[in-house]
């Protein structure tokens, strides 16, 4: 991480809400910045009764088994950067877990952290806009799976948990204070547009060279990742598509 990533006053994590049940954090998080909360404020929650994901998905927690927090971001940036902001939440993850268990996780493009085959964590980054094409706000959603021992039948064959992978329970306190400094620095890099995002993205990529197909239909291998954070794919005949949504072929989310 560089030096002028690491400077300046600390932006998220300073207020946390800790709440034990919500129907998701992500709502209660909009209703925070409705009310005028600043930027950087974290609500986590025990268990959700409605914790979403992406794509209109559910995402399924065991009460006190996962993080789950939600984080309220007002970057100064044009709307096309919001995807980006995934990238962040996936890289944060991947340092956090990285220094608090020693596992070495993977991120796969647009939003999941992959340990091997095994999805344990989702992010999503839910945008209001602005007439302007600014960004009035971004609601950063993580779901870490941490102590679960199962998963219902729908995601076990493709969900794990970091107790699961290194057969330790793992303390989610030290874990999320972990984390949110991480989110700190990687959302630092993000603002101040460096080209650390990317590095480490190609660095820790599962899907960097893999074939992917995108939405539409079309189908290439991914051989990069743009300055927005739309995947860059090369099709059969040679032309390079910039995929801006879209799924692995073959490995669909859990
Ligand atoms: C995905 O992989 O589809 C994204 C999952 C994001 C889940 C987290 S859990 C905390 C926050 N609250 C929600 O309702 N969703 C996000």
């Amino acid at each position: 991480m560089s030096g002028a990533a690491r400077a300046g006053a600390r932006v998220i994590g300073r207020v946390i809400h800790a709440l034990d049940e919500v129907g998701s954090t992500q709502a209660e998080v909009a209703r925070l910045a409705a009310e005028g909360a600043p930027e950087g404020v974290v609500v986590t929650a025990r268990h959700q009764r409605a914790g979403r994901g992406r794509l209109g998905r559910a995402w399924w927690d065991q009460p006190g088994q996962s993080l789950l927090l939600s984080v309220l971001l007002r970057p100064p940036v044009a709307s096309t950067r919001v995807p980006q902001l995934s990238l962040v939440g996936g890289l944060a993850v991947i340092d956090a877990v990285a220094a608090e268990t020693g596992l070495t996780p993977g991120m796969r493009w647009p939003n999941d952290v992959m340990v091997g085959e095994r999805k344990v964590c989702g992010v999503l980054a839910e945008a209001t806009t602005r007439a302007d094409g600014g960004v009035d706000r971004v609601i950063l959603g993580i779901g870490l799976n941490v102590n679960q021992e199962s998963f219902p039948p729908d995601v076990a064959g493709r969900a794990s948990s970091l107790r699961l992978l290194t057969g330790r329970v793992h303390d989610r306190e030290r874990l999320l204070a972990t984390l949110l400094e991480a989110l700190d620095a990687r959302y630092r890099e993000f603002l101040a547009e460096s080209e650390d995002l990317r590095a480490a993205w190609r660095r820790h990529s599962v899907t960097l060279g893999a074939h992917v197909r995108a939405a539409d239909g079309r189908e290439g291998v991914a051989v990069d990742l743009d300055e927005t954070g739309a995947l860059l794919v090369r099709t059969e005949d040679g032309a390079l598509l910039r995929v801006v949504s879209g799924e692995i072929a073959g490995a669909p989310a859990a």
